[in-house]
């Protein structure tokens, strides 16, 4: 898989993806991330890569030449199953989008910044706008890293224990069971009898009942989906 991501703020990248699971993945060759320079692709001496909106109102807005040279380059060198622009009025990132983008073989994310975007940007270039959440950031790099760093994990190999992917909070639309590990008792806070029993199918029982649990008490709009696609698969 290959992520393309330009921004503006290249920098502000640097630090998420250079670390812990999405760096190995790169080093072992599972994903080549490239992250470009907006102002690389500007046509002024300034390197500027904004402008003051038509019809005034406050903040700049990024100007469409330069996002159309780099990703006419990038189009022309592979092919892109999507193009996605990070803004908070784009479609609620979620754990199933994560899972659709990370079968896709190549992305790009372009980072909005300041108020916006020229439009005509969003209506010619952009396949999919995406939101991490109903807040606002000062620019989409955050939420590219966000994104990338969901993707990533996801790609077979990325991290040792694959169960463990499979087995995180949303990935059956339930909240994942709480885990404890060694010692059995610290200060008098026991770890359930259950999970040192070594009985695999009681197990799974009470992970799931207490998935089940977390669920209802802190997400039951969750809970709701997790039920009509149980019954969908049982048909
Ligand atoms: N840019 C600013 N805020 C954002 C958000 N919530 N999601 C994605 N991109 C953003």
């Amino acid at each position: 898989m290959r992520i393309d991501i330009i921004s503006a703020v290249p920098d502000l990248l640097q630090s998420p993806l250079g670390h812990s699971i999405v760096h190995r993945a790169v080093k072992n060759g599972l994903v080549e991330i490239v992250v470009h320079d907006l102002r690389d692709y500007s046509t002024n001496k300034y390197k500027s890569v904004d402008d003051y909106p038509y019809s005034g109102g406050g903040g700049m807005v990024m100007t469409i030449e330069p996002i159309d040279r780099i990703i006419t380059k990038l189009k022309s060198e592979r092919t892109y199953q999507e193009i996605i622009f990070t803004t908070p009025d784009g479609d609620r990132y979620t754990q199933n989008v994560a899972n659709r983008l990370s079968c896709l073989n190549n992305l790009i994310i372009l980072c909005g910044h300041y108020k916006g975007i020229d439009q005509r940007i969003r209506d010619h270039l952009i396949t999919l706008e995406i939101s991490i959440g109903d807040y606002v950031l000062t620019g989409g790099e955050l939420a590219a890293a966000v994104m990338v760093d969901s993707i990533v994990r996801l790609l077979p190999g990325a991290i040792s224990d694959e169960v463990s992917a499979l087995t995180d909070s949303f990935q059956d639309l339930l909240l994942a069971p709480p885990v404890y590990t060694r010692p059995a008792e610290y200060k008098g806070w026991k770890v359930p009898d259950i999970l040192l029993s070594g009985n695999d199918r009681q197990i799974a029982d009470w992970k799931l009942e207490q998935a089940m649990t977390r669920t209802r008490r802190l997400r039951p709009d969750l809970l709701e989906d997790h039920e009509s696609t149980r019954s969908q698969s049982d048909e």
